[in-house]
């Protein structure tokens, strides 16, 4: 698929021509890696940050949200109810909390090991190689950074004092052995067909293990949310924040990164909680991500209105393998590391 392609079916509106396009993402996602559904116990260990990121509600400047960082007792909790679900792989998200000694994410990694053989994903912003290091050695196996944008003039404007190179950084993970996930959000403001085609092509180009791709969610107390204008396109190039659009960016990944693992994402079933993870697992992804944070602490780390998990129960555990089933998927018994990674390291592939 050459990028000409990419822009035409990202601007599709043809309801049939998008359903051949979801079938196809369909079959691929089927042939490639299996029907079985990853679920990872997410838990949001800090939503201190230290950054101004100009569309997330946890930037430094919001002086309205209570700022939390988990005790080790609140992990072990989080992840012993992690293991009764049996979730293989725990990802720990927090803000980019630079005032954090990284020695406690090499104290919670090395806890989390001791717990039981879980795969641990690290989502926590812009460190330097020699942490990255750090945390592999502790046990870390895997690693999220959205770049977000592959326009560099929006990434900039968007991430104020970004000293580092995302897609650069992604390459240093790469390197330190981490099965390496990013993506990007879906509609920003500033984001034209053009752009999000050659983020898509960026997922190929990079290699990645995991692409996970959200629609913007606009949230007013931050100064995208509040003054969108200043960077909105004119309507025939501005990509829209929505659902369909989410949808079409996981078709596309698919077909053009056959092997990697997708989630459903949390930004996604904001938007649709009845049908957002299905229509998404019906399109090419397999994996979910249920958050497993200690209910009362899940308020506070929103980063966009409504967001969907912070009005969820233990019940949902339930309730989600039951949806999975309920659309003709499994519900993955293994750690779900991705196909292509482990391709990439010889390792065998289990599908299930
Ligand atoms: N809308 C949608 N996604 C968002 N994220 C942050 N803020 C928003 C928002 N307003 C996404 C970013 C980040 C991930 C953790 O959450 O892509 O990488």
């Amino acid at each position: 698929m050459d990028r000409e392609q990419i822009i035409n079916l990202l601007r599709e509106c043809d309801s049939e021509k998008l359903k051949e396009l979801y079938t196809r993402a369909d079959e691929i996602r089927k042939q490639n890696v299996g029907d079985a559904v990853h679920l990872r116990g997410l838990i949001e260990i800090s939503n201190i940050c230290t950054r101004g990121c100009l569309y997330c509600n946890l930037h430094a400047g919001n002086k309205k949200i209570h700022r939390y960082r988990l005790e080790m007792q609140d992990v072990i909790e989080s992840v012993n109810r992690a293991k009764i679900h049996g979730y293989k792989t725990i990802v720990l998200q927090a803000g980019e909390d630079r005032s954090a000694d990284p020695a406690w994410i090499t104290d919670i990694i090395k806890a989390i090991k001791s717990v039981d053989d879980f795969a641990v994903t690290l989502s926590l912003g812009e460190w330097e190689e020699d942490v990255y290091r750090m945390w592999k050695n502790a046990g870390a196996d895997r690693c999220l950074l959205r770049f977000e944008t592959s326009d560099e003039e929006l990434f900039r404007k968007i991430h104020p004092g970004s000293k580092t190179h995302r897609l650069e950084m992604l390459d240093v993970i790469m390197s330190l052995g981490y099965e390496v996930g990013s993506g990007v959000m879906v509609g920003l403001p500033g984001q034209s067909f053009d752009t999000l085609a050659d983020d898509l092509l960026m997922f190929k180009k990079l290699g990645l293990h995991m692409i996970g791709a959200g629609p913007y969610i606009a949230e007013p107390n931050t100064p995208l949310g509040q003054n969108p204008e200043k960077f909105m396109l004119d309507e025939d190039n501005q990509v829209p924040p929505t659902e369909e659009m989410a949808y079409k960016v996981y078709a596309i990944t698919r077909i053009l990164c056959p092997e990697t693992n997708i989630p459903a994402t949390t930004a996604v079933a904001t938007l649709n909680p009845e049908r957002g993870y299905e229509n998404a697992l019906a399109c090419g992804a397999n994996v979910i991500m249920p958050n497993i944070s200690p209910a009362r602490f899940r308020e506070y780390y929103s980063l966009y209105p409504k967001k969907v998990c912070i009005s969820e129960t233990e019940k949902f555990h339930d309730k989600i393998k039951s949806r999975i089933v309920a659309a003709g998927r499994t519900v993955a018994a293994g750690r779900g590391d991705s196909v292509s990674f482990c391709h990439q390291i010889n390792r065998e592939v289990k599908y299930v």
